[in-house]
């Protein structure tokens, strides 16, 4: 394979690459996480990053300084830091769509100016703010009533990817912080049972739908969409007029929310310039705005924005989101690693994740550059994890014994949320000791000579020994507010950035769920009518067949 066509060397074969290659094939079998403690006992505190709120701890990593020397010096020769400032510049750098890629400028503050193709597009994002607030607030203050007069109580965002995740994992992690009087709910699957769970206790007079889609034309959440309409005019008499004050629109195309027959005045506009995955700090976040207020929504906003300012500005070697990025690659491309676990130990990150799911994979789960060509090494990791205290009952034995590399990371808060008892705020010892135990039996195991000394009789001792030299990033922040919550989600978002930027590939197309959408339109009809699929393969028309018999017995 021949190298770019601007110029520089493919990636494998940059001496920065050959260096970590060596570097790796030196402290083979690999570094020992127990002899690099007892040689440097400091990295226990010089391995730490702080970002606002949050304590970033990657001192239980598999590197040296060395190590992160040879890393930072990969990253200096694929200029991710030059990727980065055509990024917040506003160059258009999803080169494959010929956008610009500025989800920075939803939490820019008022004052800022960041232009694409020479206009300012602050001044847009703070009306739309604006709006949403206003919004907001009419809804929370009951002022927005519905088509008979009742007020608001539950409201419903029907939206999938980027247009659920988001709200849906800040609804969650926030609730605390949300008015509880009103219901949420999140409906994003075209299997006809969420809707149905979603809306068969709640009284159409009071629900507003929130119909969240960029494009406005993903097939899930406009036929959601359609059936939500239906529900609500049989629940309402069947008065038309009735849609205008039970459903809005977040979208960039208003032509197709008009076309739905969303009053646009309804509408909640953002920019093509802003991916669907980073997207809920957009209109995207308007239940999540209803439900928190905008007050607490701007606080969300400044914890992004406290990290923005950290990646742009922090020098290389205490650059959050850089170090983190460096490290997955470390492990991703020099240690044969597939995946990579986020586990919160936080009840109300339990859709954290999922989020991380759609931002990591989505937008690095790639296999040609951005001058399209084969790439010839590994990129994103599958991204996965739970709640760690419930992944220790079920998972973390394949963590801790099994044969594969999992780098890990464990987040943390240092205060249980204000509203619970005191009984439950006691637990909150408990659940920080099981983060801080699982960070130190993966990274330093238990010896066999350990285990014998434990009296454990010898054909035992192998079962129970532990290799340790699991490598995690321990993330702890004081207390999971919004400001916090904004923080780890552009951590993570930049994060992501760095990785894509390594391997120079486009972290912001998606073309690859285009081919299973354009198949499911074309096998549907089989499906419903029976129609003859021109080109169907033999195994998917047995498929179709089989359940076509199945759904008449
Ligand atoms: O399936 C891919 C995708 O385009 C995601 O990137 C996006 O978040 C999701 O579909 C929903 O898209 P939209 O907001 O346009 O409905």
């Amino acid at each position: 394979m021949s190298d770019s066509p601007a110029g520089s060397p493919r990636l494998t074969r940059r001496p920065e690459w050959a260096a970590l290659e060596d570097h790796r094939t030196d402290a083979l079998p690999q570094p020992d996480l127990r002899q690099l403690f007892e040689a440097d006992p400091g990295r226990a505190e010089r391995y730490v990053v702080r970002v606002g709120d949050l304590r970033i701890d990657y001192s239980k990593h598999l590197v040296t300084d060395e190590t992160l020397a040879l890393l930072q010096e990969l990253a200096a020769a694929t200029d991710v830091f030059g990727l980065r400032d055509a990024m917040f510049r506003g160059e258009r750098i999803n080169t494959t769509e010929n956008r610009a890629v500025l989800h920075t400028a939803l939490r820019a503050p008022r004052d800022a100016v960041v232009e694409v193709d020479g206009e300012n597009v602050v001044p847009g994002v703070h009306a739309v703010l604006d709006r949403m607030a206003a919004f907001a607030d009419r809804v929370r203050s009951g002022e927005w009533t519905g088509h008979t007069g009742k007020r608001i109580r539950n409201v419903v965002n029907i939206g999938i990817g980027g247009s659920d995740l988001g709200p849906a994992m800040a609804y969650e992690a926030l609730r605390p912080f949300t008015d509880r009087s009103l219901t949420f709910r999140f409906v994003s699957n075209v299997d006809g049972s969420d809707l149905h769970e979603a809306v068969r206790d709640l009284d159409p007079a009071e629900t507003l739908f929130i119909v969240a889609s960029k494009t406005f034309t993903t097939i899930e959440t406009i036929t959601n969409a359609t059936s939500a309409r239906s529900w609500l005019l049989a629940g309402l008499g069947g008065d038309e007029k009735a849609v205008a004050r039970h459903f809005v629109a977040l979208s960039t195309n208003a032509e197709k929310v008009a076309g739905f027959g969303i009053d646009v005045d309804n509408m909640f506009e953002f920019w093509d310039w802003v991916g669907g995955r980073y997207s809920y700090d957009s209109a995207i976040g308007l239940s999540l705005m209803i439900a928190i207020g905008p007050d607490r929504f701007r606080e969300m906003l400044d914890g992004f924005r406290i990290v923005d300012e950290h990646f742009r500005n922090a020098p290389a070697e205490a650059n959050a989101p850089l170090i983190m990025g460096l490290l997955g690659i470390w492990y991703g491309n020099f240690h044969d690693a597939q995946s990579h676990a986020v586990l919160p130990y936080s009840h109300y990150l339990s859709k954290f994740t999922a989020y991380l799911q759609q931002l990591d994979m989505e937008s690095n789960g790639k296999s040609v550059d951005r001058d399209g060509n084969a790439v010839e090494w590994e990129t994103g990791p599958v991204v996965w994890g739970t709640p760690g205290t419930n992944g220790q009952h079920a998972y973390y034995q394949l963590i801790h014994q099994g044969t594969k590399l999992i780098p890990a990371d464990l987040i943390g808060f240092a205060r249980p949320v204000a509203e619970l008892s005191d009984d439950l705020k006691a637990q909150h010892d408990l659940l920080m000791a099981n983060l801080f135990a699982q960070g130190q039996a993966l990274a330093f195991g238990k010896t066999a000579d350990e285990v014998r000394a434990e009296g454990v009789p010898e054909e035992q001792v192998p079962h129970r020994t532990f290799r340790g030299n699991h490598p995690t990033t321990t993330i702890l922040a004081t207390e999971l507010t919004p400001s916090v919550l904004g923080q780890l989600v552009a951590l993570y978002e930049h994060k992501v950035f760095v990785q894509g930027a390594v391997w120079n590939i486009d972290s912001f197309d998606q073309w690859g769920v285009e081919l299973g959408k354009v198949l499911a339109k074309r096998v549907e009809p089989a499906l419903t009518e029976g129609a003859d699929v021109p080109g169907l393969d033999p195994s998917t028309a047995a498929l179709v067949a089989a359940y076509r018999n199945l759904r008449e017995v």
